[in-house]
């Protein structure tokens, strides 16, 4: 029976869902198309899903600001965007107020307490990688759920219920699949069905999956609600969480109750800098990809790149030799800093990085061997996801959240319809031994019990004249912070409008392999020849990066970047 004086919450809680059910299965509002001048001044938001930038735009436009449409667009993309949004994984926040204040919200995942150094390694001391990359030992303890509520709490105005309403309403009423979401779901239904022996909503009963299609989640609407109900503590305790641990037991996983309820997002203090007379604000620690991303502005802004031209050799020369340098200390410096001395102000003095581009010549191709000791990142994945916000006032949000590889561990909690993260994997699986390029190091970042794994992820705000600027970030695993360093030299130095700097063709040096990897027809025939000529090793591969941002242009307008490799949508108004 219905407890008379909870009937008005019920009542208030129906009619939000039917709102936003509305709003959501029609999805036109705001919409905008890849490329826009149109002059949007109250708010914006750019995701990797139509729905929820269209999540975030009704939360602004019933008076939230962009924290609080920030919460909606992470909960909406848990749902709509199961590659890569979540519940079960985590993610790094960057935010500047209107006034100026900044913060930096660390909800990255951490190893369980029963985590040990070796635990991926076999009995002759080799990594069995798919037990990293797969499967329920895979998963790191869950951030995001935490992460939303220390945000919400500490910026957010309108209440946590109508943050979730969104997100309740796509995972119930279900949402209608592009064709490329129906295409990437049947491309992982054997992996769905090898870890979820009891199902999930994420395969499709009879047949596959096509563009148009319903796709419903029921389990996961129970989760939101329960979360909506008591915040984080209806995630890291109570039902769901004895669901997430029912789920290790039967799969072999070692989260456990004490780990779940032991969790809490950390606020740290942004790494700040300045290009060009403008204000970086972006991640530190755990994340490399603010340091890194400082390093590089660093070391190219001595020189000339407007004169040059973009992605003219010169260009490419200069920020390739800088990044060959910014990868090789990236490896060997950078871990969690709550459990390894990162040193975050020798990496971030300009004499330091002036020095290391000393050897650098025109002539010819530097060397990976010759730039230092330290272990070459493994591969990373690149099915992250960022989202870039901002209000009427000029509040900005900038989050990159992930579950490591497309669809994380591909374990689904069963009765919670979640999936849970791969981010184990991001930590250095066998530390202390020579890497497949004969390298040694990786300590910085070994498992550990409660430590947090290293990340690239890059979610960056830039400052001009002390006003907002840019809101900018992206998934691509390592190649993260080449694309944000890529996206702000195109805006900063090449004078391109958002969508532009977001389209612009990219390119990517990780130190080791001592490769420069190019998106096709990035380069002209006579720069692939200058470079080749020096012994640069270009290869041509897919897709680098998915760049969503806002660009806060000369007359106070937003300006959108929806990155046109993926479904990504802004909505504005
Ligand atoms: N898992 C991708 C990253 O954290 O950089």
């Amino acid at each position: 029976m219905l407890n008379a004086t909870r009937l008005p919450q019920i009542i208030n809680n129906i009619l939000l869902y039917l709102f936003f059910t509305l709003v959501l299965t029609s999805c036109a509002g705001g919409q905008l198309g890849r490329s826009t001048h149109q002059e949007y001044r109250q708010g914006m938001v750019v995701s990797a899903s139509r729905y929820a930038s269209e999540a975030g735009l009704q939360i602004l436009k019933k008076g939230g600001n962009a924290v609080d449409a920030a919460v909606a667009v992470q909960f909406a993309l848990a749902v709509v965007y199961p590659n890569a949004g979540n519940l079960g994984g985590g993610g790094f926040m960057v935010y500047r107020s209107a006034a100026g204040e900044t913060a930096a919200l660390d909800f990255r995942e951490k190893a369980a307490a029963a985590a040990t150094r070796d635990m991926y390694l076999d009995s002759l001391q080799n990594p069995v990688v798919e037990k990293s990359l797969f499967g329920h030992l895979a998963a790191g303890v869950p951030g995001s759920v935490a992460g939303m509520e220390a945000a919400h709490k500490r910026y957010g105005k309108l209440s946590w219920k109508t943050l979730l309403a969104p997100a309740i309403a796509l995972a119930a009423g279900g949402y209608k699949l592009s064709a490329r979401g129906a295409e990437e779901l049947n491309g992982q239904a054997a992996g769905f069905r090898q870890y979820n022996l009891l199902g999930t909503a994420l395969v499709k009963a009879a047949g596959t999956w096509k563009e148009g299609d319903l796709l419903v989640q029921q389990e996961l609407a129970a989760t939101l609600a329960h979360i909506a109900e008591r915040g984080a503590a209806g995630f890291y305790d109570g039902p769901v969480a004895r669901l997430i641990v029912e789920e290790m037991q039967r799969g072999g996983g070692i989260m456990t109750a004490a780990d779940l309820r032991a969790y809490r997002a950390v606020w740290r203090t942004p790494v700040t800098g300045i290009y060009r007379g403008l204000k970086i604000i972006t991640m530190p620690p755990p994340s490399s990809g603010g340091i890194a991303l400082m390093q590089l502005l660093q070391m190219v802004e001595p020189y000339p790149l407007r004169r040059w031209g973009f992605n003219k050799d010169s260009t490419i020369q200069l920020m390739v030799e800088a990044e060959r340098r910014v990868y090789a200390d990236r490896a060997a410096h950078l871990g969690d800093p709550d459990f390894h001395p990162v040193p975050q102000h020798q990496l971030l003095n300009e004499n330091y990085n002036t020095q290391r581009m000393a050897g650098f010549t025109w002539e010819r191709s530097g060397n990976s061997a010759q730039i230092a000791a330290g272990l070459a990142a493994a591969p990373e994945h690149e099915e992250t996801t960022h989202f870039s916000v901002v209000d009427r006032n000029g509040n900005a949000v900038s989050i990159t959240t992930t579950l490591n590889g497309s669809y994380g561990s591909n374990v689904v909690v069963k009765g919670a319809g979640f999936l849970l993260n791969n981010e184990m994997d991001d930590f250095s699986v066998k530390p202390g031994s020579p890497n497949m390029y004969g390298l040694v190091g990786g300590k910085a970042n070994a498992i550990a019990p409660g430590k947090r794994m290293l990340s690239s992820m890059t979610p960056t705000v830039v400052e001009k004249d002390g006003k907002l600027f840019m809101v900018v970030g992206t998934p691509g695993g390592s190649t993260i912070i080449t694309s944000v360093f890529q996206t702000i030299v195109n805006v900063v130095d090449f004078d391109m409008g958002m969508q532009a700097a977001v389209n612009a063709r990219k390119f990517h040096h990780q130190w080791l392999p001592d490769e420069v990897y190019l998106e096709k027809e990035a380069i002209d025939s006579l720069t692939h020849r200058k470079l080749t000529n020096k012994g640069y090793r270009l290869v041509e591969r897919g897709n680098i990066g998915r760049v969503d941002a806002i660009l806060r242009n000369k007359w106070g307008y937003y300006e959108a970047g929806a990155d046109p490799r993926g479904d990504d949508s802004a909505a504005a108004w």
